[in-house]
């Protein structure tokens, strides 16, 4: 039986770890040719799997910040690949803190990563997907987008930002065949969540926060990965201008016990 993805290329930012190589290795599964995007290239086992998985795979490093490397990238992969049917941008960074005591250079640093990194990188894969007569973009955002968290300031920010240039993008794109669509996960077992609960050094936060999602866990990247690839798939074909929660009831409401 043919994959899900068979035969589409899927262009995937923050590659290399967490949810986009868990992300990359299900589209490999389901028959994509993937490429890669990270800063770095130290790789979480997923990445590593699906090069081993897909027919044909690619990775380059840089910075999604870097608009002259993400126009030369997409350019490799248009000419590796032929098309660029769905992009992922997963690449993105916590941060935040209560505004009085933000400094600016933090501000910028998260803005300019998960919201305007997004942009830039939408901006050079779209008329790639426009050439090849439509795709799938899909942003990755947050329950954070969504809902305030206290101290979250600019990254709430930054992925409510996102969440509105993805409903406004289904609007620019509807035309051209492409849909675009966020994910919006509640908290998931990454190398970003963990590294967040060491900085906060605070056990008894984590377990709140854990149990704020009604099936009392963190969500796995597969889990994630799984929403990615439905709406990579023409399984979404009627899908555009979502943002969707993939967070185990994290926001449907709160419950209280006593
Ligand atoms: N883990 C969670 O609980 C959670 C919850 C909601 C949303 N998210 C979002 O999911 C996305 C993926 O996060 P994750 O948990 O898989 O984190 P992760 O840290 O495991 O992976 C993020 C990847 O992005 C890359 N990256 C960071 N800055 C980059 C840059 N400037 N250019 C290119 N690549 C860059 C990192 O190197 C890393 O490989 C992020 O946008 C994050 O905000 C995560």
């Amino acid at each position: 039986m043919a994959g899900r993805l068979e035969g589409k290329v899927a262009f995937i930012t923050g590659a290399a770890s967490g949810i986009g190589a868990a992300s990359a290795l299900r589209f490999a599964e389901e028959g994509a040719i993937v490429a890669g995007f990270d800063l770095n290239d130290k790789f979480e086992p997923d990445w590593e799997e699906a090069t081993r998985v897909a027919s044909r795979s690619s990775f380059a490093t840089g910075d999604v910040r870097d608009e002259a490397r993400i126009r030369e990238v997409v350019g490799e992969a248009k000419q590796a690949f032929g098309r660029i049917d769905v992009v992922l941008n997963s690449a993105g960074v916590a941060g935040g803190g209560m505004v009085h005591m933000l400094e600016e250079d933090a501000w910028d640093h998260v803005m300019d990563i998960n919201m305007k990194g997004t942009f830039l990188v939408n901006k050079h894969v779209v008329p790639v997907m426009m050439e090849g007569g439509g795709g799938s973009v899909i942003n990755v955002a947050s329950v954070e987008g969504i809902e305030g968290f206290m101290g979250g300031s600019v990254y709430n920010a930054s992925k409510g930002a996102v969440i509105l240039l993805t409903k406004n993008m289904s609007i620019d794109y509807a035309s051209a065949g492409i849909r675009v669509n966020a994910i919006c996960p509640g908290f998931v077992d990454t190398p970003l969540l963990r590294a967040t609960f060491r900085i906060e050094g605070a056990k008894a936060l984590e377990d709140q926060i854990r149990a704020a999602h009604q099936l009392g866990r963190f969500g796995k990247p597969v889990e994630l990965a799984n929403a990615a690839l439905f709406l990579a798939s023409d399984e979404s074909s009627f899908v555009t201008g979502v943002a969707l929660p993939v967070d185990g009831g994290y926001l449907a409401g709160h419950r209280f016990t006593g």
